[in-house]
Formats: structure tokens, sequence, C-alpha cells
């Protein structure tokens, strides 16, 4: 078989087989495809798609590319939570306790941020002495103790992904639901969870822009998902304004505490709830309105607190951090960004949002930049809310001048002020399951 035949194949709009779509993944794995004829296959897909037969041989060869996780030494059924990437996003640092301490095992492997998207590993690290490490003895000893645990991914995951993740990030072929879905299922894949629960977002600082195409990508996931025995779930959730008010490491810490104690801000209490909810419920613990009540009670009778706590220590960080946040990384400067106009925030540009986050530090513009774990922002207006003339938009936070001038240009330029009033947002757009879609 020759990769030219294959390019050409998709370039011209036909339904590659399996055996193109193997050859491609394990030649991209092997290095044997150079990154200029995987590139091109990728720009292919991007414009002609695949079907759903196509992105389910696609995502399975991805996931066989490499080590797969085997997690039946942790007794339970076992349910993982993928976000498709945002701003503000630290819901697992809420969920994966909440859920753990009503006894449904969690065994994560996240990411780190990259572009204008946060990671969840970079959060966990902020907290002093935490190791997102652990090898896989340690890793199960964690979950099966404490009942939850996260990691990073382990070295041999899916290493097709890997490759053609980083090609597609330079050749602008993210935003294609096919590559999208297959590169997200695949690691959910090899990571061994029987359930897997995807919250797909939507907006502004999201891959996908509108709801209708974020039922697409939400629908082609479940599919591949349930065609391999993985029971799977989407939620359709909002990311056309940042989640919650912190954006930036160690202030994100803080805030998903604030949400443990039951302190925390609206919109991320009420994902974290309805994310919580729809885990259990997929571990066998009730329908939805009984799951939603459980998540509830963690977060007031403290349990659920207490078990990040204890998740945190396991996994070699400081748990008094939790506690007294002046144990935390602390920023150098703060400095208030104030509004140019009176009016109401009429819409917030979040993927502005979570790039001036970055340029404050608390980012990485290439992989191997380093990070100030206190660099970031609090919002103290979001969509919707009035503000006057002067009056604080947001706090930033940075280890020096240039970074607040950076940071402070592009978070003014991410509010848009007018006299009227914006149009309601909602929190939850659909549910996305096996036995189909169900508008919030
Ligand atoms: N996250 C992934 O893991 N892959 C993508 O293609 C997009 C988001």
């Amino acid at each position: 078989m020759r990769m030219f035949d294959v390019i050409e194949a998709k370039r011209d709009g036909a339904v590659l087989s399996d055996e193109e779509i193997r050859f491609f993944v394990e030649g991209v794995a092997t290095g044997e495809i150079p990154d200029y004829q995987a590139a091109a296959l990728c720009m292919a897909i991007y414009l002609n798609g695949m079907n759903a037969h196509e992105t389910a041989t696609l995502t399975l060869a991805m996931a066989a590319s490499g080590d797969q996780v085997d997690l039946s030494p942790i007794p339970g059924i076992k349910v993982d939570k993928h976000s498709t990437g945002g701003v503000g996003d630290k819901t697992t640092l809420v969920v994966a306790p909440l859920v753990a301490s009503l006894g449904v095992p969690v065994a994560k492997m996240s990411g780190r941020g990259l572009g204008h998207t946060g990671g969840t590993l970079d959060k966990l690290e902020a907290i002093p002495g935490f190791s997102t490490a652990l090898d896989r003895e340690r890793f199960f000893e964690v979950v099966n103790t404490v009942g939850c645990a996260v990691i990073g991914q382990t070295g041999n995951l899916c290493p097709a992904d890997k490759q053609l993740y980083a090609l597609r990030d330079v050749t602008a072929t993210i935003d294609s639901i096919p590559l999208i879905a297959s590169s997200i299922m695949s690691k959910k894949i090899a990571a061994g969870a029987d359930a897997i629960l995807l919250d797909v977002k939507c907006g502004s600082g999201a891959f996908m822009k509108t709801p209708e195409q974020a039922i697409e990508l939400a629908k082609a996931m479940v599919s591949i998902g349930e065609e391999v025995g993985r029971t799977t779930v989407a939620l359709i959730t909002d990311m056309d304004r940042p989640l919650g008010k912190a954006i930036g490491n160690a202030l994100e810490v803080v805030e998903a505490v604030r949400v443990l104690e039951g302190r925390g801000a609206e919109d991320l209490t009420a994902v974290c709830v309805e994310l919580a909810a729809n885990m259990l419920s997929l571990a066998g613990k009730g329908d939805l309105v009984a799951c939603r009540s459980l998540a509830e009670r963690q977060i007031e009778n403290g349990e659920g607190l207490a078990k990040l706590l204890q998740m945190v220590e396991a996994q070699g960080g400081n748990p008094h951090s939790l506690e007294d946040f002046s144990l935390l990384p602390q920023p150098g400067l703060m400095r208030e960004v104030r509004s140019a106009r009176s009016g109401r925030v009429f819409s917030m540009n979040t993927e502005r949002c979570g790039i001036a986050s970055v340029a404050l530090g608390g980012g990485r513009i290439r992989k191997e930049d380093g990070i100030d774990y206190a660099a970031g922002i609090v919002l103290e207006r979001k969509t919707g809310d009035r503000v006057e003339v002067g009056e604080t938009l947001a706090r930033i936070y940075a280890a020096d001048e240039d970074h607040l001038d950076e940071g402070e240009r592009l978070l003014a330029s991410a509010y848009e002020i007018r006299d009227e009033k914006p149009a309601e947002l909602p929190h939850f757009f659909a549910r996305v399951s096996s036995s189909g879609i169900d508008r919030y």
C-alpha cells in the first residue's frame, strides 16, 4: 500500500477502507510515514470528513497504537470524565473527589494546558509537593485506598494521536469532528474506564462554537464509545464565558475548594453537580435526580472536600495549603482592570481571556515553557453584569509589570460592554447518549 494513494483517495472524497486507515495509523506510530504525508491526509479528512465507520476504525487503530491500561485491579465501575477543553475549567478537581466520596472509584489521566485552554495537571501541580507522575502500582494503590487519583498520561498511551495532534496543531486541522472525536476517544478507550462522561464545551472559548456543532461532535464520540462497549454520555456545556471566576492554576485550586465548601460561583457549582450526577448515574448509583441530590449532599456535608484533601496528601501534596491558601504559590503583583465605560458586559471573548492568562504567565506558549502557578485572573464581572465606568472588571496577577501590561491589554479587549442586556446564557445545552439527544 502507498500513502500517496490513501491521500489521493480521501482528497477525492472516497471512503477509506479499514486497511488503509490502519496502514496510516501504524505508519504514523512507527514513524514510517513522514509528517508531510500525515499532515496532507489530516487536511483531506478535514475537508472531506469521515463517516461513522471510518471514524471508529481510526479511533480503535489509534487506541491500539500503544499501551492500553487495564483497570481491572480496581474493583467497581470506573467512570472517566473528559472535557474537550476550556477556560477556567477546574471541574475535575471538584468532581473526582465528590464522586469518589460516594464510593465510585476515579482513576483519571489528565493533560496539561496548551494554547488558550488550561490543563488539570498544571492546576494540581500548583499544590506544593503534588505529584502527577505516580507509577502504575502507586496509582492503583491510591485509587483503592483513597478512592481517586489523577495522574499524567503514561508514556506510551496512543503514540499515533500524540504525533497527529502535534501536526494538527500547526497545520490548522484541529477543529474537525472526526479528528477530534478519534483523538479524544482513542485516549479514553486506552485509559481503560468502563464508562465515559464527556463534557463537550461550546462557545467562544471552545473548538465547537455552536451547540449544533458540539452536538455533532458529541454524537460521533458517543457512537464510538458504544461501539467498543463503553457506555458513553456527553453533556454539552457553555464555554461562551469562562467557567467560574478564576483562570490560572493556584487561583483555580482555591476556587475548586470554594465549590466543595458550598461557597463556589453559581455556574461552576451547577456544572460540577451535573457532571458528578452523570458520573454517579453511569456508575449505577441511581437516576439523575437522585444522583444530583447525592452530589449536593457531599458538598453540604464536607465529604467531597475531605476526599480532595486525602487525595492531595496521598499524591505527595500539602493538604494544609487547601485550608491556608497562603501556602499556595503567591503572585508578585496584582492589578485591577477597570471598565472604560458604563453599561452591561454584553459578551466575553473567552479564548482571549485564556490567552490573557497565558500572557500573565499562567500557561505555556510552547510545550517546554515553564509556568507561573500564581499568575492568572479573577473575574469580578462576567457576561450580563452591570458595570460603571472606572469599576473593576477583573483582578490580574503576575510576577512583574510587563506581564501585567500584556495581560491587561488582552483581557480588557475580551470584554464587550454595551448599553443593552445580553440574552441569558444557559449552562447546559443538551445531553447526548445512546438513547438520543435530550435538550435542556
Ligand atoms: N483534545 C484532544 O485530546 N484532541 C483533540 O483533537 C482536541 C481536543
